[in-house]
Order: C-alpha cells, then structure tokens, then sequence
C-alpha cells in the first residue's frame, strides 16, 4: 500500500512532535551532551552501533536515540538503514522530528546521505496491507527532518520520488498472480503513466499478433488471460540523443506450463514480473527527477498457465526477430517473452538495452538472495552497473558469457532451442537472450530471481516482493 507519510526539512524541532530522534555516532556517544541518563542506556546495550535505537525519556519528553556505527565508516547504507530501523520502531507515533543536520555536515555528501535517511524512512514504513480486514497500518504521518540547504533538499526530493518508485513495484510483486492479470498490470501502467508524464502504448491480443511476437503469444497458449504488451516513454524537456532502453519479464504467474513446476516452486511465482515491476517503478519517477536522458520502457505480460491448448514441449516459436525457438522446457518461459521485447527494443536502436527478469532457479542457487546476476556485451556499460550498483547497495556480481557455451542452445529443428545443459544454466539463459540483441547495441541483464522476493526479511528489505532493482535504474540513469 503506498506510504502516504509527509518528510519535511525544518530548522528547529517542531513543538507538536511526539518523538525526538537524535541519530549517534558510536565514537561520539560517550563525549555527547545528550540530556538523556547514558549509564541506563549503557547498562540495557546501547552503544550506538549501527542499526541500534532505543527510545527513552528527556527533560522535554520521549526521545530516541539512533545509532550510526563509526563515524569514519559512515556510508550511505548505513544511513538507509537507520531509516529503516527507525520507521519501524517509531510506527507508534504520529509525528517525530529527527535531528538530522547533527549528523550530516557540510561537504559531507549531504545529498547523498539525506537521501539514503530519507529513503530508508520511507521503504521501512512499507507494508502491504490492501487483503487484510483488519489493517494496522503505521501511525507515522509526519517526519521533521531537522537540517537546511539545497543538497539537503534535493536529497529529500528524490528519496521521496524514489521510494514511491520502489514502493510501486513492491505493490505489484505482492499482489497475487490471479489478481495482477496482465490486463490489471497494463491499466496500472496506464494510470502510472498518467500521473507521471509518460506516453504509454499497449498492445491488445490482435496487436501483439500482427507484431508477430512469438515468443509472448506461445507463453500466453496455456492461458484464459489475455496477455498484453506495455511500452511506456519518457521524453526530457530539453531535446537529447540518449536514449536508453528497460526491458522488464512480466509474467504475472509461472505455473511453469506443461513442463509443471512443483507445489513449493509455484509458491512465490506471483513474483515473476518483478522485472515489469522494476520498469515501470523507474520509469514513474524519471519525470519528478527531470533526468534529462530519454527512456523507453518494453514490457512483455502473460502468465505461463497449462490450459488444453498450452505450447508442448517440442513445439517451435518464431520471434519477432525472425528467428526459431524450438522450446523443450515451457517452464523456461522468461527469456521467450523477452526475446520479443529485445528485438523490438532493437529496433529503436537505443544507446543501451538494460533487461531485468527473474529469470533462472539457477542465479539463485549461484549468489543467493542479496545479489542480481550481471551479464553483458559492452564493458563500458558493464561498469557503468556496477557504478550504480556501489552507490545504491543494491547488489551485483558479474557472470561471464563465454561464447564457447552457446553450442548447448543448438536444436535439432530450430535455430535454437530454450534450454542448455544442467550447469551454468544463469548463463545459458543470457546467452539465449543475447540472440535477441541486435549486435551493435550495448547490453546489460540483470538476473534479479534471488533478490526480487524476501521469503525472509533481509538489510532493509520486507518479507516479499522488495522494489529491487528501481534504485539501481535510477541511479544509473541519472549517472548516464
Ligand atoms: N521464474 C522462473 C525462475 C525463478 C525461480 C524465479 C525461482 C524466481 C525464483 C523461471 O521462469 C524458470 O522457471 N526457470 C527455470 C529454467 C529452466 C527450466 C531452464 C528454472 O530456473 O528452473
Ligand atoms: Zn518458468
Ligand atoms: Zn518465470
């Protein structure tokens, strides 16, 4: 559910705050003239370690005291963090006032670390509560954050265009695959585009035949759902030849097709369009963040159900780029809907194509739940991700895409077919979609399986679907 929770920058602490937060350095706590009784604080553990916070009593009322780590290690996460801690604990409360500017000194990455407070503030006071009967949503309606200036505002602008971005694709992820239909998703995408200064185009049923989208309409045989096809586009106001590209895998529930997943695997495959998710979440904040590069969105939505006429194993696809797909595994489904969009995102010959799908069990069982897979053709571009993956901590780890493993695609009847060998299958599937790539264009995939959903709380991230990937766009765009 959106957080609908008011930040703003004062200079003083507003008189009807509820709860003062005083945010601490563990090397200053001792020294600090604090007004609270630290031998008690000391005693219950508080050492002002980074994510602590323990809420106690001074001479003007309930005040909180919040833990930062050492001053001289001090980070972004750290500070996105803090916010998460404290939006959690402090949900008790109407308003609060935080004493930011005691942390955060001039030419002190001010912007950045506003930001990441902010950001943390407004992610952790996420829930998603709309099936609930009886919600019991944060009591959090106003933060005062003490501090001034300009970096300090920026900061606090884009941690809150940001957030909702992240907070947008959260909702998505979490709501149940039989209620986010791919038709539900494309009038949220419509809605979204309304209110955030995007043109949308979306393809009906007749529309993604005469595209002769393949890969998407094959994935769709299995289902009563109709699927759609969503491109959303951001201009700049000032005129620009940057152009980048997002490609988001929007299957709005893998059942896995014939080739059936098991009880426990279908468990969470609501999540498998947190890629879509991930894309439109961007894209809703580009124009709040006056990013003055050109962005197009591309995303492929169908659910990958086992009706009577569902695509068999064995059967061959022809994707919009011209090429076969002989698909002898329909749970393998991911990189035939993207396949399309890859080839349509070529056509507009974009400066770079950034895909993000939850794609392969495989990345998983490869770098866990905290990192996306990074693959690629162009190291520029590479780098410029992995950039953009340091300043958010959303994180990445490379994989190679070694030439020498795209014999494993070869088919018998097509030009290719959907699944490699039993190893390396992270790879396999980006190989796959590197077909799909018009060659000259630089391009990047994101493998984000493991940490698109939480099936366990993890840094700052709920139980459910996290928003992953939204930060990093952003911040990679804004670099660009
Ligand atoms: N959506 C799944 C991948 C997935 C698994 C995402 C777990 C999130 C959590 C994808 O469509 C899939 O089923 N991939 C298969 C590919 C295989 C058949 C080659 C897989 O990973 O098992
Ligand atoms: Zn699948
Ligand atoms: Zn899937």
């Amino acid at each position: 559910m959106t957080v609908s929770i008011e930040i703003k920058l004062t200079t003083k602490k507003p008189a009807r705050s509820e709860l003062h937060v005083v945010p601490i350095y563990s090397d200053s706590f001792e020294s600090a003239d604090l007004d609270v009784d630290k031998p008690t604080l000391r005693s219950s553990g508080f050492e002002a370690e980074e994510g602590q916070i323990i809420i106690t009593q001074n001479s003007s009322g309930p005040c909180a005291l919040l833990g930062l780590g050492k001053s001289e290690e001090s980070n972004n996460d750290i500070f996105r963090k803090a916010g998460t801690v404290l939006a959690k604990t402090a949900k008790g409360f109407k308003q609060i006032s935080v004493d930011l500017a005691s942390v955060i000194h001039h030419g002190d990455s001010e912007a950045d670390k506003t930001q990441s407070f902010a950001e943390g503030l407004l992610m952790g006071a996420y829930a998603f509560n709309e099936l609930k009967s009886d919600p019991k949503p944060t009591k959090l309606s106003l933060i005062s954050l003490i501090g001034s200036g300009r970096k300090m505002t920026n900061g606090l602008q884009r941690a809150i265009s940001t957030s909702r971005g992240v907070n947008l694709a959260r909702d998505l992820v979490n709501t149940p695959g039989g209620k986010l239909t791919p038709i539900a998703f494309a009038r949220i995408a419509s809605k979204v585009a309304k209110e955030h200064g995007l043109t949308v185009k979306i393809l009906g049923l007749q529309e993604i035949k005469r595209a002769r989208m393949g890969g998407l309409l094959g994935v769709n045989r299995g289902s009563t759902q109709q699927p759609r096809f969503v491109q959303l586009s951001y201009r700049p106001k000032k005129s620009t030849r940057n152009h980048i590209a997002l490609v988001g895998k929007g299957i709005t529930f893998d059942a896995g097709g014939l080739s059936i997943k098991t009880a426990q695997g279908m468990s969470t495959m609501k999540c498998d369009m947190a890629g879509a998710a991930a894309v439109l979440g961007t894209m809703s904040a580009l124009e709040d963040l006056s990013f003055p590069t050109r962005v197009t969105g591309y995303i492929p939505l169908t659910d990958n159900m086992l009706g009577g006429d569902a695509t068999r194993p064995g059967d061959v696809l022809k994707i919009r780029n011209g090429k076969t797909v002989e698909v002898l595994n329909t749970d393998a489904e991911g990189r035939l809907v993207l396949a399309d969009a890859l080839s349509l995102a070529s056509e507009a010959k974009p400066n770079a194509i950034i895909d993000l799908a939850t794609l392969t069990g495989a990345c998983m069982v490869a770098l866990g739940s905290e990192y996306a897979g990074l693959m690629g053709t162009d190291s520029e571009l590479i780098e410029k991700m992995k950039k953009a993956s340091e300043e958010t901590g959303e994180n990445l780890w490379q994989l190679p895409l070694p030439t020498s493993y795209r014999a494993q695609l070869d088919s018998d009847v097509a030009d290719v077919k959907n699944i490699g060998g039993s190893y390396g299958g992270a790879i396999t599937a980006g190989l796959f979609l590197k077909e799909f790539v018009a060659e000259d264009i630089p391009w990047a995939h994101l493998d984000i399986a493991g940490p698109a959903f939480a099936d366990a709380p993890w840094g700052i991230q709920p139980k459910g679907g996290t928003g992953f990937g939204v930060r990093l766009l952003l911040r990679f765009i804004e670099n660009y």
